[in-house]
Order: structure tokens, then C-alpha cells, then sequence
């Protein structure tokens, strides 16, 4: 009875002038929009970029989404406006046709749409959340691959089982990209083939295409295999599922490997990072390949010059930005070097290809020079306060780890101020590829690490007997002024964590130094009680490990990527963050902390700050300030994703709400009846069932 009455109310009032009132709300707000038909659908694609979700009406998995979608396209809406990216349906009850044409095996599927069609899928591992479909969102929006308009064919050449055995003999005239199928007779990349159990399939279709042409800038060529009909090649590669489909739940992924001509060792390489549909990774893989295997030389003054690159954050087009290298430099003396030397720059092309933006190169220019002046302009920065000491190069932290002897081995870092040297006692270390390997991935760090929640984890369990913590500046670059803020304060807390780099280093000698006096004390000792010769020879050449321990990691997060950027990680202790908020993980101890040693909110407007308070949390034992900065215990399991459900006031809007959703209830019931009417006309003209068959075999995603 309430409710009729409500419900009369509401009537009145709409047809009565209260929608007047909301006039200007109605209009503007667009409504949430009915599913795309097949028309629709293909004159909407044809510009702009668009997620779509296919659905079925009756897949409980789309139901359950209903909500979530809706909720994201009303957040989206307006700023997807702006960035060209729309949330669409495609019902497959209602244009079957269309899912079919577009192979739809599953429902929901929820797929990115760009002028040239399908390009990738939602990914698998993602929860269906309002935020990650806004980040999903986002993100394809600002990448300059999706908008292009492919009028390219794919370049790509078939191999045959005969002609890969010709490639790796080394017969081949280019460097050449090879990928590898579940398919039987794919003539041209491009071709419309039904892959089974290969979602993926289609949109790296599109990936293979674009570095096709891509790669021939570089002098790579590109060929693919068929592995259902190449398949003792694919199965002695280890591509197995390619030839026949071992677990139907299980999704299989092309496979990439890179071949080298003019060498019949060191010459096939596998794309072993996990499958990504970027040609960008791809593009990454082969040209380092190419670029390693003739390692170009690197003078001492372009060391300096790498060194002296200032950090770049890369902007939200990501363009213009090269990423942060990592340059590995072989030094030898050309009159003293002997080709077992060099015989290690081959062995090290493959693990070097794993290490993201690593480029190997040779010198025969003094690089303990190079890396003394590197380590200098440090020096420059952090002397930044009159009132302090003046700070001067460690020589005797050098020492520990330069060995006059060649060939040796560096690695310098696009704009980092602290040379890496290989810790090499002999030139049996030098040519033992496993223990080269290991060095270069342990210092193979960028000098600072865009944060998100795929690198985090990555981060914090990266070497942390070395790493103690990871440092995060929170910066915005949502316009002009914010990325300026952002960038100066980026450059800022690098100054501090060098000032703490220093402070770190003198630590690690200072406790050498007592390791070395307790040892000597200890032999003097013996000598004293008249012990055996044997005995004090062996305390004489006990081993003092060097440990270099407690450096830190540097990262960002820009919060205006991410609505809950932070509440991802578990790092939101407080109601709000902001651009120069700095936040310091204790990865070891597990705190938190945001404060600095006054108790203020930590930030890297003071270098001197950043510095006392990295040493007050790692070094205990060398900080001036006893102060005690506030921590938190660290809980790493991920945020409450449903805090952010929470509202709060606004009561006074409920009524308004109750009326408006009481005549959208009425306006869809309307609605409903006609559609009923339109189905069951349509329902009468084609049999659907086949479609139906099959709704989400993803079920485990959410
Ligand atoms: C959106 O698309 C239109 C038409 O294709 C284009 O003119 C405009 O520059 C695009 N806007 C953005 C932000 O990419
Ligand atoms: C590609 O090969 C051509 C001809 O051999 C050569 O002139 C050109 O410099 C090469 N380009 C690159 C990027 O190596
Ligand atoms: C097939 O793959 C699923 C999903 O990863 C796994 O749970 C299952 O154990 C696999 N079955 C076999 C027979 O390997
Ligand atoms: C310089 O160091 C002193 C302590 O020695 C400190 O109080 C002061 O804030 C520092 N100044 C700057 C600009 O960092």
C-alpha cells in the first residue's frame, strides 16, 4: 500500500514539474545504454576504443557482473568520453550472429574492441572489479598501439619442420622472430583460423602483425609454425600442448623464439617472460638479442653521460620515454685479452635476454676511472648542506671491490650515480657464466621502479638479504603543474637516498673494519697461547664476508592512475594520500612508516629528512636521531576492497534516490513488457541453443 502510494507520489511528482528540478541532471547524464546489435556494434567499433562484454542473460557469472558493469560505466562514463574508450554489451541471445562471427566461447567475455576489431582480452587473472575494469580502462586508452588504423598486412613468413633446421644451422641471411601455433594450416599470420583452447590466439594475431612490420626497421624478419603439422619440431622445443591439446582447462599461448644467422651456438633463444600481447615486449627481446650478439664499445665519457641522464617519469601517453637501461660493460685491455675472455659475451646472451633493457657492450677505456667520476657527481649531490661535513668519495669502499686485473666487468644505469663492479677475484670468476649472471641480476634493479600491483611483490622479495627496503614516493601527474611537483620531488628523494647511500656504505666498512680487528685480536690471542702454527694460519686466512647489506629500493606510485592505487598494495593506514607523500616499507621487519624522526609526515621536500629517517629505520646502529618515528605493522595481504563501498552521509539524498529508482522501475518495467514481446518474436525466428551451450568455463576468476 506504501509503496503504491509512494510509487503515485513519485508519479506526480515526475509528471508534475519535479523533474524540472533534475532537469539539468537528466539531460546531461547520459543512461546507462541497452546492448549493442550487430549494426550498432559495427558502425561503434569503427572509431574510438571500446571494452565489450558479451553476455548471456542466462550466465549466472554475467549476472552476478551486472551490477559491477554498470557501476564502471557510470564512474567511466564521462572521463571515458574524454579518452575515447567506452563500456559496451553485446547481448548473445539477442545477436548471436555477431558472437559467433566474433567467437565467443564463454560468458562473460569481456574483451578490448579498436578500429582494426579485437585486439585483447580482459586479463584472465584480474578480479571483475569496478577499479580494475576502470584501470583496464585506462590504461589500453593511453596506449598509442590500440588507436592504429592496420592497413598493414602481416609480413610474416610460414616455416617449415626443414627450413627452422636451416635457420639454426646458422643458414639464415637475418635475424629472424619465430612464432609457433596450435594450428595446422595457417598460411599468412593473419589468416581466420578456429584456434581451440587458445583465447589468446586472435589478438596475438594482431601483436604479430604490428611487429612484423616493426621488426624490419631493425633488420628482423618474422616467420610462424604450424605446430599441429611441424610437431617433432614443436615437441623438441618443449612446446608440446601445441600439438595437441593435453588439458582442456588449460589455455595454451603461442610461443616466440628468436633465431641468429651466421652462428651455429648461442644462436636460438626462447621468449621465456610471461605472455604478454604488447608488441613492445617483443620488440625489446629481439633487438637487445641482435644488439648483445655484436656488442657495440662504450667509451669512458659515454659512461658519464648515461650517469648523467635525470630520471624521466614516463608520461600517461607513454610516449618519449626511453625506459632505464641497464648497461653491462665488458672491459678488457685489447693487448692482454685472449679469446677465452671473450668467449663469455656469447654465454651471456641468453640469460642477459631475461633481464628487462639490459645491453651489453665492450670498452677498452679505464672504467675504474669512469666509475670513480660516476661516483663523484654523487658525491656533488649530496653535499647539499653547509652545515654538515663535506662528504668525499669512499675510496676504500672502492677498493673492496676494484681488482686491478682485465677483463672486468660493470654495470652502469641510465641516470644512477653508483657504478656497479663485478666483484671478481680471478679470471676464473670472470668466465663463470652462472656467477656473472647471478651479479648483473642482482644489480639489475631500474634506479627507480614504477609500483604497481604486478611489480610489487616482485619488488619486496627481490634479493632482501641485500634490500632491506623499499622507499615510495607518491606523486600525480594528472596535469602540468602536479607531474612538474611530481618530477622535482622524484629528483629530491634520489638525492636523499644517495645521502643514505653514503651513510650505508661507511656502515658496511665500519663493520668490516671491527670483523677485521676481532679477527686480528683473535690471531694475536693464539699467538700468545703459543698455538700451533696450523691453527693460526687458519685464523690468518678466514675470510671476512663483505656485506653489503641494507640498501634500499626507490619507487613511485602515481595516485591519479588508480582510484585505489594504494588500497591495492594494503598500503592505505591513512583516509587520504598526496602528491610528496613518501612511504617507507621495512621489507625485513615488516612496518610501515610514514613519519619522519619529528614526527612529521614524511616527505622528500628534505633530502636531510629522507636521509635521517632511512637511517634512523635501517641503521640503527649509525643514526644521529634516537628519535622514535611512529610505525605500523605491515600486513601484506592485499586491502579491503569493499571499504570502499562504504558511504557515508548524504542521508537527505535517499529520498530522492527512492523516487527516482521507484519511476526507473516503472520506466524499465514498460520497457521489460515490450522487450518480452520483441524476444519472443525474434525467440520464434532462430534457434539459439548452441550458444547457449557453454557459459563461462572461467568460473575460478572471481
Ligand atoms: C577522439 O576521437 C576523435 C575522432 O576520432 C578525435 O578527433 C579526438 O582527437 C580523439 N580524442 C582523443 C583524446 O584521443
Ligand atoms: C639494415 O640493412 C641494410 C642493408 O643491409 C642496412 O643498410 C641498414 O643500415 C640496416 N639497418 C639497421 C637498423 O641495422
Ligand atoms: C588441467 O588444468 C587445470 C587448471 O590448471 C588443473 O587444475 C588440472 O589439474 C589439470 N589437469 C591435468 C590432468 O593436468
Ligand atoms: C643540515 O644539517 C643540519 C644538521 O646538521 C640540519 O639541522 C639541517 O636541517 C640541514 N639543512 C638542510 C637544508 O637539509
Amino acid at each position: 500500500m506504501l509503496f503504491l502510494w509512494l510509487a503515485s507520489i513519485a508519479y506526480l511528482l515526475h509528471v508534475g514539474g519535479f523533474a524540472l528540478a533534475f532537469g539539468e541532471d537528466s539531460t546531461e547524464k547520459a543512461a546507462f545504454p541497452d546492448p549493442l546489435n550487430e549494426e550498432e556494434f559495427n558502425s561503434q567499433m569503427r572509431s574510438g576504443l571500446h571494452i565489450v562484454e558479451f553476455f548471456s542473460p542466462h550466465c549466472s557469472h554475467c549476472k552476478a557482473l551486472a551490477p559491477t558493469w554498470k557501476k564502471a560505466w557510470e564512474t567511466f562514463y564521462e572521463e571515458g568520453q574524454g579518452l575515447n574508450i567506452t563500456f559496451s554489451q553485446v547481448n548473445c541471445l539477442l545477436s548471436g550472429d555477431l558472437c559467433n562471427k566474433e567467437k565467443i566461447a564463454y560468458f562473460p567475455n569481456i574483451r578490448l574492441y579498436g578500429p582494426s576489431g579485437f585486439i585483447k582480452n580482459f586479463p584472465e587473472n584480474a578480479k571483475r572489479t569496478v577499479e580494475n575494469l576502470i584501470d583496464f580502462a585506462r590504461r589500453e586508452a593511453y596506449d598509442p598501439v590500440n588507436a592504429e588504423v592496420l592497413d598493414i598486412k602481416s609480413l610474416s613468413i610460414p616455416i617449415r619442420g626443414d627450413q627452422f633446421n636451416e635457420l639454426l644451422a646458422g643458414k639464415g641471411e637475418q635475424p629472424i622472430l619465430v612464432s609457433f601455433w596450435p594450428s595446422k594450416t595457417m598460411r599468412s599470420s593473419d589468416d581466420n583460423i578456429d584456434f581451440e583452447n587458445c583465447d589468446e590466439c586472435i589478438p596475438f594475431q594482431r601483436t604479430w602483425r604490428i611487429l612484423s612490420s616493426k621488426l624490419l626497421a631493425h633488420n628482423i624478419s618474422t616467420g610462424h609454425i604450424n605446430c599441429e603439422s611441424s610437431s617433432n619440431l614443436c615437441e623438441e622445443l618443449g612446446f608440446s600442448d601445441l600439438v595437441k591439446i593435453k588439458n582442456h582447462s588449460l589455455d595454451r599461448l603461442p610461443r616466440v623464439a628468436l633465431i641468429l644467422p651466421n652462428r651455429v651456438v648461442n644462436n636460438f633463444f626462447v621468449y621465456k617472460s610471461p605472455f604478454s600481447t604488447s608488441t613492445a615486449d617483443y620488440e625489446d627481446f629481439a633487438t637487445r638479442i641482435v644488439s648483445n650478439s655484436e656488442p657495440p664499445f662504450i667509451s669512458a665519457k659515454e659512461v658519464r653521460e648515461i650517469t648523467e641522464r635525470e630520471f624521466e617519469i614516463p608520461s600517461t601517453n607513454g610516449l618519449n620515454v626511453s625506459p632505464q637501461k641497464l648497461h653491462v660493460v665488458f672491459s678488457y685491455d685489447p693487448e692482454t685479452v685472449v679469446p677465452e675472455d671473450l668467449h663469455v659475451l656469447g654465454h651471456l646472451l641468453e640469460p642477459l635476454s631475461a633481464i628487462p633493457n639490459a645491453y651489453l657492450y665492450r670498452s677498452t677505456d679505464n672504467m675504474n676511472s669512469a666509475s670513480r667520476s660516476v661516483f663523484e657527481s654523487m658525491y656533488q649531490m649530496i653535499n647539499y648542506n653547509e652545515s654538515e661535513p663535506v662528504k668525499t668519495v669512499k675510496e676504500s669502499f672502492l677498493d673492496l671491490n676494484v681488482m686491478e686485473q682485465n677483463p672486468s666487468l660493470y654495470v652502469f644505469k641510465d641516470g644512477e650515480k653508483i657504478p656497479h663492479i663485478f666483484p671478481a677475484y680471478s679470471t676464473t670468476e670472470m668466465r663463470n657464466v652462472g656467477y656473472i649472471t647471478s651479479w648483473i641480476e642482482s644489480v639489475s634493479l631500474p634506479p627507480i621502479n614504477e609500483i604497481s600491483p604486478s611489480t610489487f611483490e616482485r619488488l619486496l622479495s627481490f634479493n632482501p638479504e641485500v634490500y632491506s627496503g623499499l622507499v615510495i614516493q607518491l606523486i600525480d601527474t594528472s596535469t602540468g603543474s602536479k607531474f612538474e611537483k611530481s618530477s622535482r620531488l622524484l629528483r629530491k628523494l634520489i638525492v636523499g637516498a644517495y645521502d643514505y647511500e653514503d651513510l650505508r656504505m661507511q656502515n658496511v666498512l665500519n663493520v668490516a673494519d671491527a670483523k677485521r680487528l676481532t679477527k686480528t685480536k683473535k690471531m694475536q690471542a693464539l699467538k700468545k697461547k703459543g698455538a700451533s702454527a696450523k691453527k693460526i694460519v687458519k685464523a690468518s686466512i678466514e675470510e671476512i664476508p663483505r656485506l653489503d647489506v641494507h640498501k634500499i629500493i626507490l619507487g613511485y606510485i602515481d595516485i591519479s592512475k588508480s582510484d585505489n592505487a594504494l588500497s591495492q598494495l594494503g598500503l592505505d593506514y591513512r583516509e587520504e594520500y598526496n602528491l610528496g607523500d613518501v612511504i617507507v616499507i621495512d621489507i625485513l621487519n615488516r612496518y610501515v612508516y610514514e613519519h619522519d624522526i619529528f614526527g612529521n609526515a614524511l616527505s622528500s621536500e628534505s633530502p636531510y629528512n629522507v636521509r635521517e629517517t632511512l637511517a634512523a629505520v635501517f641503521l640503527p646502529e649509525s643514526s644521529y636521531s634516537a628519535g622514535n618515528i611512529p610505525r605500523r605493522v605491515w600486513n601484506p595481504s592485499f586491502g579491503d576492497v569493499f571499504r570502499f563501498f562504504d558511504f557515508t552521509g548524504q542521508v537527505s539524498f535517499w529520498r530522492f534516490f527512492c523516487i527516482l529508482s521507484l519511476i526507473l522501475l516503472a520506466y524499465k518495467a514498460l520497457r521489460l513488457l515490450s522487450r518480452a514481446r520483441i524476444n519472443k518474436r525474434y525467440k520464434a525466428k532462430r534457434n539459439i541453443v548452441g550458444l547457449l551451450g557453454k557459459a563461462d568455463k572461467k568460473n575460478l576468476r572471481d
